[in-house]
């Protein structure tokens, strides 16, 4: 089992979901968007973020995956669950966890393109911008977090500890 170091209490992961709630209500106040949330990393978090918005809301899901088992990405992005809606025409808001080295939206933003909705945001709860690749344009973003492999509220090792109510780096504190 590996040391694990608090990041960001559940305390301050509501006031992040609850600011970015209050953002997203504003902006797509009459649009009826379609948020879609990225699996599986995002169920936690597109749980809470739309138990917060104060708007209709459609929702979907995609999954995708890139880390395996890893803690580096491998690079290549793997479709494990496309869209079985049109999008054709829609607002469409992706729900991500964590923006790391963005390779998976970058992925995600080709496949939805050609599937041509009006318009594409991306909301993120976490950015871990000093580990860009490629570069994505996000719309909304709570927390940032270092250069360290992080787990709970939905993010996983290995499969495990995507339950804990908080966010953990593992094996370093920061
Ligand atoms: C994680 C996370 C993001 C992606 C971000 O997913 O949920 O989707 O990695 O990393 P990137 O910016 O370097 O591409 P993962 O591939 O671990 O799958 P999971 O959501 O099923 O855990």
């Amino acid at each position: 089992m590996p040391q694990l170091y608090t990041l960001y209490t559940p305390e301050e992961i509501k006031g992040a979901v609850e600011r970015l709630a209050r953002e997203i209500s504003r902006d797509y106040q009459d649009k009826n968007p379609l948020l879609l949330g990225v699996l599986k990393g995002s169920f936690m978090f597109m749980a809470d973020l739309i138990r917060n918005l104060d708007m209709q809301v459609e929702i979907e899901f995609v999954a995708l995956s890139s880390y395996g088992q890893c803690t580096e990405s491998s690079g290549r992005v793997c479709l494990v669950q496309g869209l079985n809606t049109s999008i054709k025409g829609r607002d469409i808001l992706i729900i991500e966890d964590i923006v790391d080295t963005g390779i998976t939206l970058n992925f995600l933003l080709e496949y939805l393109q050609s599937k041509k909705p009006a318009s594409i945001k991306i909301c993120t709860l976490l950015d871990k911008a000093a580990c860009r690749r490629v570069c994505v344009p996000i719309d909304y973003f709570g927390l940032s977090v270092p250069d360290v492999f992080i787990v709970g509220y939905g993010l996983d090792l290995d499969q495990k500890f995507r339950h804990l109510p908080g966010i953990y780096s593992v094996g370093e504190e920061i």
